[in-house]
């Protein structure tokens, strides 16, 4: 059986005192949703916070982006070692606002998330076509594309160390979410890829939906059997909301 998880990827957003009140706000108010899970990625300068406030709690945190590198002149950089410092348990990896400003190609999230689990990080990787493939119908091949790249560099088992998620690049931040239909269909295809190469790995692991994800629709796409929970990005601002979410996942899981 697998929890559905709910991430919310706050971006380049954040306050110190906004932080302090989503945070609290959501330990308070996801008491009762023992049922799934949840995690908060947030700029690295808050990592911090988050683990001064989420410590000990159920609520998981992590990073947007890791080096694939340990140490060394990489002005600018940050290293999986130190996201374990501060407690992350996750790291979101091949987000498309990166890919597509050239800062990650398919080869470069897999050692990503090669350098990610290898430290003890579990690497959200992100994966979705851009609506020209979409209009194209190829979906299917783009993210088989960038699925293989990861699994030929780690190998089958050890995708199983990492959570996917299906990003539609026409979903994200639009306010146009893809139809649950469109979300079942894809992730039931990508499982099933998984499925005839390794059948615990395909059926264990978790593939979450991201791309305009908010409480108006979560309840449906999370009914979907082969959608695990989300990847949630604007609607993650507003803490009533993301609350919303969480309760949702909570109740179909
Ligand atoms: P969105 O972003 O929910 O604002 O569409 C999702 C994401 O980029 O992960």
């Amino acid at each position: 059986m697998r929890r559905k998880l709910v991430v919310a990827n706050r971006k380049m957003h954040g306050t110190i005192p906004g932080n302090k009140a989503f945070l609290e706000g959501l330990l308070e108010r996801t008491k009762e949703y023992r049922d799934s899970e949840y995690a908060v990625c947030l700029p690295h300068p808050y990592l911090y916070q988050a683990q001064s406030i989420l410590t000990g709690t159920p609520i998981a945190w992590g990073g947007q982006n890791m080096s694939r590198n340990d140490d060394g002149p990489y002005t600018g950089s940050v290293s999986a070692r130190m996201l374990v410092e501060f407690g992350c348990g996750y790291v979101i990896i091949g987000h498309s606002e990166r890919r597509l400003r050239g800062q990650d190609s398919d080869n470069s999230v897999g050692e990503r998330f090669q350098v990610a689990t290898r430290a003890g990080l579990k690497p959200i990787f992100c994966m979705g076509e851009t609506l020209e493939e979409f209009e194209q119908g190829l979906t299917d091949l783009v993210t088989i594309r960038q699925l293989n790249a990861v699994i030929q560099q780690i190998g089958i088992k050890n995708l199983a160390k990492g959570v996917l998620a299906y990003e539609p690049i026409w979903a994200i931040g639009t306010g146009e979410a893809a139809s649950p239909e469109h979300a079942q269909t894809i992730l039931h295809f990508l499982r099933g890829y998984l499925i005839l190469k390794d059948t615990e790995v395909g059926n264990n692991i978790r593939i979450l939906y991201g791309g305009s994800l908010k409480a108006q629709n979560a309840a449906q796409l999370f009914g979907m059997p082969d959608i695990d929970g989300g990847l949630v990005g604007s609607a993650s601002l507003n803490t009533e909301e993301f609350v919303e979410i969480c309760q949702a996942a909570n109740l179909s899981s």
